[in-house]
């Protein structure tokens, strides 16, 4: 198989199996051989009408050909003694000593295994409020995060990245306010992404500019008011300023939640994508859409039929996965598997744009999204209903959201991660964002610079005979070809750079990928570093109109000044 050396770096440095001396003992296809066995051995609990090695050499073929990777966990720990195969977790946090403890251990057995968790807190009871076994007071939510944060500082991840977290709290907590700005002058919290818990009563109280009330979650009673514009604004204000707390809308993700007799979706895993109740892990898994064009009438174009096969056999995978995978713990292995939820998404989306010729910020890039996702979703539930007929539906389908005419195999199909990691190895861009940077300057050691150019922009400029060093320079150094007056119209329209991408249009390209997705979509809206705290607030606005799921911004240069600011540097 061919392999980027930046992939190789990173397989080399954290997913290969390594002897006593830390060296590293596999190659990419020893890799992908272990995981593409691990994973077609869960086809013998069934009949699959296969042979378990057919399979695993579809799955193998799939990975080696960079067309579809699972997450890490699964990549680093399938066909391993670990065997924990997961990014996703959520945790309930009750409002006991005994109960927010228990949480903090679940919590480090699954940093330990490799996957991240994401928790509500707005089950404890406020700062100040009483303690009825010692007439203390409470030290609120807040206090609590900074233990468990502290907590994932000690323990890495599978031994290899530090933990994650995900912590929320609900806009109706008594502690709200803090909560805004927790992140805001220190880095004490530093191994959490903080999102707000909106809901549709508060935000409607925000457009009529009325007062909300706080709502204290052990006595159930209202205890105070507040402007909910005045709140709104706090928000903008934190996340102008160095981009948390991020938004979710509660709602949103409770209409979604296909068993709602389980009880309600209070959080997300740690980037936002997948929604889950508490004790619910989820395995994701990522299609490369830049291996998904084919040349006709001499451009580039989707290869549906290819696509549609490639989701078939993802969604295959992503189900045996559930049944290889070892749980950090019993309960989670129990829930899970009661509605056997998969999250399969793409990345790769800005390069077969680029490949195509279509611009990002455009009509037409927009809507092409929206039914790339569809067909995907729709391709993945056939074959779930397929896999069901075999297998049988997930257990609590009877008592789901879903329509009965069709078992399926899995309670979702869809998410779309960042996919930080696996967009290196598959050397493409990430996720569902547009590419960031065209061209890199690398210094080496011995003082000699290397240039890393954007290879679709390359093979461009090579074909129209544009290319040079001294351009590449000047891209690397000014971040956007758009202004370049030298360069084709064409050129600058197509090969858009995230900064060059209206706010707008980034939520708008989110929401066009959340039509066709069951869970969520992660997603950075950039701003400009002049960015007004109204533009954020319409952004804001525009994603709850399109029904967005949540939001996460970025102020270009905002956390910069922020470690300026605070003199630390991370
Ligand atoms: O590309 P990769 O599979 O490594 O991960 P990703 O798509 O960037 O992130 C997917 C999910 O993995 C996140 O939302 C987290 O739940 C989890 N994750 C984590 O636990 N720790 C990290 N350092 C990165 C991601």
């Amino acid at each position: 198989m061919t392999i980027s050396q930046n992939a190789l770096t990173v397989l080399e440095r954290r997913y290969f199996i390594k002897d006593e001396k830390g060296k590293a003992t596999e190659t990419p296809e020893d890799l992908f051989h272990r995981v593409a066995n691990a994973i077609a051995e869960s086809d013998r609990k069934y009949d699959f009408g296969a042979p378990v090695e057919k399979t695993a050499e579809t799955f193998f073929n799939m990975m080696t050909r960079l067309e579809f990777l699972p997450n890490s966990p699964t990549l680093m720990n399938a066909g391993r003694p670990l065997g924990q195969l997961s990014a996703c977790f959520v945790l309930p946090v009750e409002d006991s000593m005994e109960d927010i403890f228990e949480a903090i251990k679940q919590a480090a057995l699954i940093h330990k295994s490799g996957g991240g968790t994401g928790f509500s807190f707005s089950r404890l009871r406020p700062q100040g409020s009483t303690v009825n076994s010692t007439g203390g007071v409470a030290s609120g939510p807040i206090s609590f995060m900074k233990v468990f944060n502290m907590a994932t500082e000690a323990v890495k991840q599978g031994g290899t990245r530090r933990g994650a977290n995900m912590g929320i709290l609900r806009i109706d907590h008594p502690d709200i306010l803090d909560f805004i700005d927790c992140k805001a002058n220190n880095n004490e919290i530093n191994n959490f992404n903080i999102s707000v818990g909106l809901t549709e009563v508060f935000m409607n109280a925000a457009e009529k500019n009325t007062d909300y009330e706080l709502i204290d979650p052990h006595t159930k009673k209202p205890v105070k008011k507040l402007n909910a514009r005045m709140v709104f604004d706090r928000i903008v204000d934190a996340a102008w300023r160095n981009g948390e707390p991020g938004i979710i809308f509660l709602d949103r993700l409770n209409r979604d939640n296909i068993v709602p007799s389980q009880g309600e979706i209070e959080s997300t895993n740690p980037c936002g994508e997948q929604p889950l109740l508490p004790f619910e892990s989820c395995n994701l898994g990522s299609v490369n859409l830049a291996q998904m064009l084919k040349e006709q009438d001499g451009k580039q174009q989707f290869d549906w039929d290819k696509l549609a096969v490639t989701v078939q056999n993802a969604v295959h995978f992503l189900d045996n996965v559930i049944d290889a995978n070892k749980y950090p713990l019993e309960k989670i292995d129990q829930v899970t598997k009661q509605t056997r939820k998969i999250g399969l998404g793409v990345m790769g989306w800005a390069d077969s744009l680029l490949r195509m010729g279509i611009p990002y910020n455009s009509d037409e890039a927009i809507a092409l999204g929206e039914k790339v996702m569809r067909f995907i979703t729709k391709c993945g539930r056939e074959e779930s209903a397929k896999l069901a007929e075999k297998r049988g539906a997930f257990p609590l389908f009877a008592e789901s959201i879903l329509p009965k005419d069709q078992p399926q195999r899995n309670g979702t199909i869809t998410t779309i991660a960042p996919t930080g990691t696996l967009s290196i190895i598959a050397d493409c861009s990430s996720g569902v964002e547009p590419v960031f940077g065209y061209v890199y300057i690398r210094n080496i050691m011995d003082g000699t610079e290397m240039l890393e150019v954007n290879p679709i922009l390359k093979a461009e400029l090579l074909k129209r005979g544009l290319y040079s060093d001294g351009l590449m320079k000047r891209i690397a150094k000014e971040g956007t070809i758009a202004h370049m007056k030298e360069l084709p119209e064409d050129l600058r329209r197509v090969f858009v750079s995230a900064h060059d991408i209206s706010p707008e249009y980034h939520i708008r390209m989110q929401a066009a990928f959340q039509k066709g997705t069951d869970n969520a979509v992660s997603k950075t809206v950039n701003f400009p570093k002049d960015a007004a705290r109204e533009d954020v607030a319409r952004v804001y606005s525009l994603a709850f109109r399109l029904v967005c799921k949540g939001v996460t911004i970025y102020r270009d240069g905002s956390r910069a000044e922020q470690v300026l600011n605070i003199g630390k540097v991370i």
